[in-house]
């Protein structure tokens, strides 16, 4: 059933505006959106819909097609708590929550229903596109006039103080600031950004999902920054340093014995993969995708042997798609811990590709994989 026919079941009458935001793929520059590094995200053409109508009460009513065994599940905008057993709703009451706090309380309620493609739970930034396409309602229909860059910020504090989530602004900005054929290399120390094209020749993007499921709430996400923290905590003792992302690895190296033998291949990773970024960044405007492809596979590397985040299931697509015919680079993408690995592969050979890497993958791991050919798509907007 669409969900135009799912809002008129639930609410009785037609929407009356209609919006939507993407997912997100990373390219490169992991795990370091919190320690000041950078980052090559672009938004897919995979996302969250929201059908929106205005309720005379101060109600909010939410529905998603994909969680439809919830059915409605509503909310008063005077008390707007987190709520484990609401699920998927925490990302929606706690946009209404952060726009309130900043001075932006909703003046009625509304019914929005939610349909989302992007698989739950996969890196693919589900949450932070169902975060990102409530912010941009209510700054449409309240006409709170806010810049775009406020709302990433709003939803990046959803997830910090309402989910509880330590993440930093990689994600949400992503889904704001997408667009089309376009990655974005934005540096999380200054929100400096740039449009770089995503010029990959006869190449496509694969996204492999492992479909082990993880929510970053439980998993090992907040401790991996902890210990990014502490590490710069003991660093900035000895340099001026705003971000462990501000130092070298040379400098690494010879402040090594300030560390924990933990903090610092943690900080090798993060130190690495930011001049990986800025050197990928480098060779994807030259149009040297071969070289793009090996950083991509040290990424994976780093991710792997010191930062320790993608396991079994990630470690066994990226490394069977190194060995395939056609496939310049493969990496995890996102936080890792499940989720999704994204590989760069010529048009000719992705047939054979996803086959002899679903082949492997289900032998190996006992389940199957899901592959999708990526296309870049717009940040979050009204249709
Ligand atoms: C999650 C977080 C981001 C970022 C990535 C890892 O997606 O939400 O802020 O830290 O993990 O790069």
């Amino acid at each position: 059933m669409k969900l135009e026919n799912k809002f008129i079941e639930h609410f009785g009458h037609k929407h009356t505006s209609e919006f939507f935001a993407p997912g997100r793929i990373n390219l490169i520059g992991e795990h370091i959106d919190y320690s000041g590094g950078l980052v090559f995200p672009c938004a897919i053409t995979m996302g969250t819909k929201a059908l929106v109508s205005k309720r005379d009460d101060n109600e909010l009513h939410f529905y998603s097609m994909n969680m439809d065994d919830l059915g409605v599940i509503s909310v008063s905008l005077e008390d707007i708590v987190y709520n484990k057993a609401d699920n998927w709703v925490n990302y929606t009451k706690g946009m209404f929550k952060k726009f309130e706090e900043a001075g932006f309380k909703a003046s009625h309620g509304l019914n929005i229903a939610y349909y989302g493609n992007i698989p739950y739970a996969s890196g693919l930034s589900s949450s932070a596109s169902i975060e990102m396409v409530t912010g941009v309602i209510i700054n449409d229909l309240f006409n709170f006039n806010l810049e775009m860059l406020d709302i990433v910020k709003l939803a990046q504090k959803v997830e910090n103080e309402f989910i509880g989530v330590s993440s930093g602004i990689m994600d949400q900005f992503a889904i704001g600031f997408g667009q089309s054929e376009q990655a974005i290399l934005l540096n999380t120390n200054t929100l400096d950004y740039e449009y770089v094209p995503l010029e990959l020749e006869d190449n496509s993007i694969v996204i492999m999902n492992t479909n082990k499921k993880r929510g970053l709430a439980d998993s090992a996400y907040n401790e991996r920054r902890a210990t990014c923290d502490a590490a710069f905590d003991k660093l900035s003792e000895k340099y001026n340093i705003k971000h462990l992302c501000d130092l070298n690895s040379a400098q690494l190296e010879e402040s090594k014995d300030l560390l924990s033998e933990n903090e610092y291949i943690r900080s090798r990773h993060a130190i690495s993969e930011n001049e990986r970024t800025l050197e990928a960044s480098k060779v994807l405007k030259a149009g040297n995708l071969a070289e793009f492809g090996k950083l991509m596979n040290a990424s994976h590397i780093s991710l792997r042997d010191d930062y320790e985040v993608t396991g079994i299931e990630l470690d066994t697509l990226a490394e069977t798609a190194w060995k395939q015919p056609g496939c310049l680079g493969a990496r995890v993408t996102g936080a890792g811990f499940g989720g999704c690995a994204i590989a760069i592969v010529n048009n000719s050979k992705v047939d054979d590709f996803i086959e002899n890497v679903s082949k492997v993958y289900t032998k190996e791991i006992g389940y199957d994989a899901d592959f999708y050919v990526a296309s870049v798509g717009d940040g979050a907007k009204q249709i």
